[in-house]
């Protein structure tokens, strides 16, 4: 298939993404406002998943508590759904509402914080126009417009990344939104190429050695089979967009990378009739995963594993020793609830602690070519992170919110995890706390991995603020170094990217 056809069917296929039509469950919307507003009294801590009604919020000085370590010093930039209401019909599910770019500007002299809405161009109409107008991944939007592409339903509100100086904000369907560093308004949609407009451009792009960056593009999203390959320069420039052809469709939110291979794992699914993608997207846990490994030096061949069907979102770090591929991945026992986490929250309900989410290794026999699951210690986690710099032949460690307590159901600690030797050093934060993903930023003059800091954001509704913690990669125990609280709360996010100065 040439270039211009793939797009083209591509495109087409967009059709698939959310429009089909399912009345019955339209009008529950303005029930699930009413439902959540009502949750909301009672448990403080669903601030989380609250409605978003500004554009823009800050700059604001944070407090400070303790002792700010010399060194660090930049943006963490984090991405996260926000507007999930207009009109009195809410959303039901967490994915769909519209992103919100947050921008921590850390250092010795201070911290604060601004954040605004993507101005994409569904945000921007349905801004106007004080109603939902497009259809939605999770939820069955009534009276929704048909679509024309991927990009009238884009919500740019799963993850950022800084490439070639430029800040952009993220979905997992279509294009990339670039935003001004500073002022976090948007640019607009970014073209790579022009017979590449529209085309996806996932959540979880991985940097390179080389300072090369990795990414796909899923055309399962859009009721099609298939991958593209994205690789861009340092610079942000082009190097190639490669279609991968995949005999099935198969659902990935994200990917792993060694040295020399991309490691995509596609989750069988099954689609039922009507609704919203994920309502009508269902985890098939009786076949199996399909894996490709991928060579970067020929990232349109793959050779393809089968291993025991586990829903994953997130991967951690990869690696390749004694012709194995280990792959750390966040294994979710729960296919039905991975499809739509929170989703009693977002009706305002209270659902029970999480119980789901385990680290698991994917190890993959380039020799005898066969696939198996390595089970580790079932701490609950997700959002994992390592630092980059560790060899590609050893594995990194581990850091990511974990779940300590049910007093809420979402993550109150973070952990620093060695999945080598079973071992953890965590720090609790408090009951009530809730704690996101935690990044990890090298110590400038580092060398050795590991060394540097946690950068975690925290939602403290008892005491209606939001904040950040700062603590050191190599003592998790000890708890913050310091930590920067804002007079108010935002929903929570997904994912961030720290840029340096
Ligand atoms: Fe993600």
């Amino acid at each position: 298939m040439n270039r211009r056809r793939f797009l083209r069917d591509l495109l087409s296929g967009a059709a698939a993404l959310a429009c089909t039509p399912a009345l019955l469950r339209a009008a529950t919307g303005n029930d699930v406002a009413t439902g959540f507003a009502t949750g909301l009294r009672r448990h403080p801590w669903m601030a989380g998943w609250k409605n978003m009604d500004a554009e823009s919020l800050g700059p604001t000085a944070a407090t400070l508590r303790g002792r700010w370590p010399k060194g660090l010093a930049g943006t963490l930039y984090r991405n996260g759904p926000a507007r999930f209401e207009r009109d009195g019909f809410r959303y039901s599910h967490w994915f769909d509402g519209d992103g919100m770019v947050h921008a921590w500007r850390v250092g010795e002299r201070g911290v604060s914080h601004r954040a605004r809405m993507v101005a994409t161009p569904k945000y921007t109409r349905e801004q106007a126009a004080g109603r939902f107008l497009y259809p939605a991944v999770g939820t069955t939007v009534p009276d929704a417009r048909a679509i024309r592409n991927n990009d009238d339903a884009n919500v740019a509100n799963t993850s950022v990344a800084v490439i070639g100086g430029r800040l952009f904000a993220l979905w997992e369907g279509g294009s990339a939104f670039e935003l001004e560093p500073d002022s976090l308004v948007t640019r607009g949609p970014t073209t790579w190429r022009e017979d590449l407009a529209l085309a996806p451009f996932s959540a979880h792009p991985l940097r390179d050695r080389d300072g090369s960056w990795w990414n796909f593009g899923s055309i399962s999203l859009l009721g099609g089979a298939g991958l593209l390959v994205w690789h861009l320069g340092a610079d942000g420039r082009l190097l190639g967009a490669t279609q991968l052809a995949t005999e099935q469709h198969g659902y990935l939110h994200s990917f792993a990378m060694t040295d020399r291979h991309l490691v995509f794992m596609l989750m069988p699914f099954r689609f039922s009739e009507a609704g919203a993608f994920f309502e009508r997207m269902h985890f098939a846990p009786d076949l199996p995963c399909r894996v490709a490994v991928v060579p970067k030096s020929a990232p349109d061949t793959a050779r393809w594993f089968d291993v025991d069907f586990a829903a994953v979102y997130h991967f951690g770090d990869a690696f390749e020793r004694d012709g194995e591929i280990h792959v750390r991945a966040v294994r979710h026992t729960d296919p039905a609830g991975a499809s739509s986490p929170m989703a009693a929250t977002m009706r305002g309900e209270r659902e029970p602690a999480p119980t789901s989410g385990q680290l698991r290794t994917l190890r993959l026999d380039l020799r005898s070519g066969r696939a198996r699951w390595q089970t580790h210690a079932d701490h609950v986690m997700e959002f994992p992170l390592f630092d980059p710099r560790t060899p590609g032949d050893r594995p990194a460690r581990l850091y990511a919110p974990t779940a300590v307590t049910p007093d809420v159901p979402y993550f109150n600690a973070v952990m620093s995890f060695d999945p080598e030797r079973d071992r953890r050093q965590l720090h609790r934060y408090g009951d009530r706390v809730l704690a996101e993903e935690h990044v990890f930023v090298p110590r400038p003059g580092s060398r050795k991995p590991g060394q540097g800091w946690l950068v975690g954001t925290l939602l403290d509704a008892d005491r209606g603020r939001s904040g950040l913690a700062v603590l050191d990669a190599e003592h998790v125990d000890d708890g913050p170094l310091a930590e920067a609280w804002l007079p108010y709360t935002f929903p929570l996010g997904f994912h961030g990217a720290f840029a340096g100065v």
